[in-house]
């Protein structure tokens, strides 16, 4: 079907995303050895990206909605191209430094636009399975950047050829885009409405276009909100709960493990870089299949019941990590991958997933944008904030002190989600909204409409 077509090219800038965050684990082990790095610069090169990131999140609402989203995607590819150029043609670390910040802004812009223009060219039915399957491009990213990690380590200068292989999707990507359409709700809101009815027909083929384009025209009635309003009581407590997804999201320390594992490996015993590489690899995997897990069974198991059996496992595994370092036996090492495996399955089916899908179902249409925009900014700046601390925190706190900090996040984080995260397995984002509106506790804003209802009658009696 065309849509998949669409939505597979669309998805290659969550690839990037993948891959451009995750190919730093292994590259940052061969540029220490081209230049003499502090720890401080280590986690720059790290971080550098997710400061681009930030700021490119932090526009990307606006860029969106006045350039269009094929255009915006069309530019990022640009940016890809041009950063990715930029850091593996470099002559010295501040060169890395530009290109990997040109690279964070696609990625930030990319991390919003690229779930929007699949949600906005998809037909309804298949909603919300796509929007997860931006997470597993995101997955498959990180896996194939460990995997040429892996294949390069053994090459001369291979943190150049690492980033130079982004390359690769970066051009399939603007290729791909430029020959997509344009997204026909965007089409629609600037009056382009015989545009997007040509842009729908190729899109489905056959079905009820007219229907189709009542509904977005339906959609934009509803006006936008501004920033202040943002602030208004009803609305303040699911913002609340999307910056906080974020965060719980980033301070239980995925990205110590993503962006460091093979640093993390060397430190437990695994003496050759390309052993820890490899073991890096396996974490690539489990990632890509819990994420998969999580994608077919989210509707069975309900996303409550994944996050927090998640969280539950997350904090399990990283208190073994701590412990076993902690002793410091033989054994650390074995203790440290299974434990490091165990963790990542954990975030991948619960935190890893849910953001995204949750950021997308649970604000009101007219604050849709703006909230989703701000929660996935709080991601980035969270993300940054770990990143850029953790190989400091490791020198002055030591590995196990380090890693309990991010288990105790954890079981922080399940009280949170426990008393706060609504189950919002089939419900229509529409009774969402009304739950919303009708200024129930988050916890119960997933519940369908007459239950709610029932429960505000006894309420009253
Ligand atoms: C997170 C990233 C993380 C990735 C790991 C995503 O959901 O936002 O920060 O690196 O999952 O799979």
């Amino acid at each position: 079907m065309v849509v998949y077509l669409v939505c597979g090219i669309a998805a290659l800038a969550g690839l990037l995303f993948g891959f451009d965050t995750g190919i730093i684990s292994g590259a940052l082990l061969f540029i220490e050895k081209g230049f003499a790095l502090s720890t401080v610069m280590k986690e720059l090169i790290v971080s550098s990206v997710l400061v681009g990131a930030m700021a490119g999140s932090l526009c990307s609402g606006w860029l969106t909605d006045r350039y269009g989203r094929k255009r915006v995607i069309l530019v990022i590819s640009g940016l890809f191209i041009m950063g990715t150029l930029i850091a593996s043609l470099a002559p010295n670390v501040q060169a890395i430094l530009i290109g990997r910040l040109f690279i964070g802004v696609a990625i930030g812009i990319g991390s919003y636009t690229a779930p929007l223009y699949i949600a906005e060219v998809a037909p309804l039915h298949l909603r919300g399975g796509l929007v997860s399957f931006n997470q597993l491009a995101i997955t498959i990213g990180i896996m194939c950047s460990y995997f040429i990690n892996y294949l390069f380590t053994n090459t001369q200068a291979s943190w150049r050829w690492m980033f130079l292989i982004g390359l690769l999707p970066a051009v399939l990507l603007f290729l791909g885009m430029f020959f997509l359409p344009e997204s026909p709700r965007w089409l629609v809101k600037q009056k382009k409405v015989h545009q997007a009815k040509n842009t729908l027909h190729f899109l489905r083929h056959r079905g009820n276009i007219d229907h189709e384009i009542a509904a977005i025209e339906k959609g934009l009635t509803v006006r936008e909100a501004s920033f202040s309003e943002l602030m208004t009581p009803w609305i303040r407590p699911v913002l609340f709960l999307g910056i906080m997804l974020g965060f719980f999201q980033q301070v239980t320390g995925i990205n110590t493990i993503i962006y460091y594992a093979p640093t993390i490996f060397q430190m437990t015993g695994f003496q050759d870089t390309a052993t820890s590489i490899l073991a890096t690899a396996g974490i690539g995997i489990v990632n890509v299949l819990a994420t998969i897990f999580a994608v077919v069974f989210l509707d069975k198991i309900g996303r409550r019941m994944l996050l927090l059996t998640g969280l539950v496992g997350m904090f399990i595994s990283l208190a073994t990590l701590s412990l076993a370092f902690q002793w410091n036996s033989d054994s650390l090492r074995w203790i440290a991958v299974l434990s490091t495996f165990a963790y990542v399955i954990c975030f991948a089916f619960s935190l890893g997933t849910m953001l995204w899908l949750l950021a997308s179902e649970i604000f009101p249409l007219n604050v849709r944008g703006l909230a989703m925009s701000i929660a996935v900014f709080s991601g980035w700046l969270w993300n940054f904030a770990v990143s850029s601390t953790f190989l400091s925190l490791l020198n002055s706190l030591g590995p196990a002190n380090t890693f309990m900090m991010y288990a105790v996040m954890c079981i922080i984080g399940f009280i949170f989600c426990y008393y706060k995260v609504p189950e919002t397995n089939g419900v229509s984002l529409e009774e969402i909204e009304a739950n919303i509106r009708r200024g129930l506790p988050l916890r119960e804003i997933g519940q369908p409409s007459s239950f709610t209802a029932e429960l505000s009658k006894n309420a009253v009696n």
